[in-house]
């Protein structure tokens, strides 16, 4: 199959999480592995969604992989109604956190006595050892304290924004270093704890002022994507990112915080419905890896669904890295817009927005690994 394939190096950094550093909310978690407000933004305009949201028809936008809601708060600023589902509760958490509406005074009242609740020394041996070394002991005393403070605050919305801020200035005081896919560990003099906590606190509630947002439904919740719990024909538009063939690390990567405030060990909430986990997974492509048979058999049930839930004529836009294998690239982008076809999209082209080397051993190059926009319509 022949697909229009077009470069578009203009939306190379859009398509990665860094310039969302610079923008208000969606700064509030750094998620190495989301996209950027201005590449949904650019999309929407690409499909000129916004144009029928101000007319009062614009319909809902749906992203199955939402991580930490970027599609949604970028729909939230245009007043476009959106769904997230994701199946990682640290990024539904911090997705959730920042596509709400806050009361800013009710905030401060609380942000007040939190700041004046007197230190309880609490029992940092309840940590494991495995999570407990990534932490200075005093820093983790501070951690564990403000965590035991969230739960005297009744209103929920007022929790999880300290909560999110907990996780975030928690990471940035560990001695954590995420290289690539993995967690290791960096000893250097650590910030003090509560003066960069509280920090990030004030600096969350001058954002709220600075992101303006429209009035519009969000609907973000655990979801997996091979599944979609949403009736048939009820989508317009899809802008997401699927995890990317060879690449489920974030099941390692977020292990200390999912520990920390999800009780849940070693990422055992991804693992199980990761996509690509599959041990014996349906052979689409029979001359490729095992690997990237459970991603596409996968990925191909993820495309069957959106197919089912999108209205004729929906746009959709996929962002999807290509594999790198010690003997080969697998051109993900071109073989996910072959199951497109097969679930009944039309392909529209395929934007090349990145392309870097897929080394071998980090010294041979394998070849040129692609990251694509795989752009779609429903016929
Ligand atoms: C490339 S990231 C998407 C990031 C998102 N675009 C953002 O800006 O935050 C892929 C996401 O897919 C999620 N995921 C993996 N398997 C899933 C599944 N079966 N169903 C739903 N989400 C899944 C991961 O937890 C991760 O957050």
């Amino acid at each position: 199959m022949n697909y229009e394939i077009q470069e578009k190096p203009e939306w190379g950094e859009a398509a990665t999480f860094v310039p969302n550093k610079f923008s208000p909310v969606y700064n509030w978690f750094y998620y190495k592995e989301g996209y950027s407000r201005n590449l949904v933004l650019d999309v929407l305009d690409m499909f000129k969604f916004g144009e029928k949201a101000k007319k009062g028809s614009g319909g809902f936008v749906l992203d199955p992989f939402c991580g930490v809601g970027t599609t949604n708060l970028a729909c939230r600023e245009r007043g476009i109604n959106s769904v997230g589902f994701d199946i990682s509760p640290l990024a539904l958490f911090a997705a959730t956190v920042k596509c709400r509406s806050y009361d800013v005074a009710k905030l401060r009242e609380a942000f007040a006595s939190l700041r004046q609740s007197r230190f309880e020394m609490p029992d940092r041996l309840a940590v494991p050892g495995d999570i407990r070394r990534f932490f200075n002991p005093h820093t983790l005393d501070d951690v564990l304290f403000f965590r035991s403070q969230m739960n005297r605050i009744q209103d929920h919305a007022i929790r999880d924004f300290f909560r999110l801020a907990l996780i975030s200035t928690a990471t940035r005081c560990s001695y954590m270093f995420k290289d690539g896919g993995a967690l290791k560990i960096k000893k250097h003099p650590v910030p003090p704890f509560r003066k960069v906590y509280f920090a990030h606190i004030k600096r969350m509630m001058h954002d709220l002022k600075k992101l303006k947002t429209k009035k519009c439904k969000t609907i973000i919740t655990e979801g997996d994507a091979r599944h979609i719990r949403l009736q048939d024909e009820s989508i317009d538009c899809v802008i997401t990112s699927p995890p990317y063939l060879n690449k489920i690390e974030y099941t390692k990567i977020y292990r200390v915080e999912e520990a920390l405030f999800f009780g849940s060990r070693d990422g055992e909430h991804g693992i199980r419905s990761f996509i690509g986990t599959k041990a014996e997974p349906e052979m689409l492509f029979p001359d490729l890896p095992l690997a990237a048979n459970a991603y596409f058999s996968d990925m191909s049930r993820v495309l069957k669904e959106l197919h089912r839930v999108c209205k004729q004529g929906a746009k959709l836009a996929l962002v999807a890295g290509n594999g790198c294998f010690p003997d080969r690239v697998v051109d993900s982008d071109v073989l996910l817009a072959q199951l497109a076809e097969q679930a009944g999209f039309k392909v529209k082209n395929i934007l090349v927005l990145n392309k870097r080397w897929c080394m071998r051993h980090r010294v041979e190059k394998v070849g040129v690994l692609r990251e694509s926009m795989v752009v779609l319509e429903k016929k």
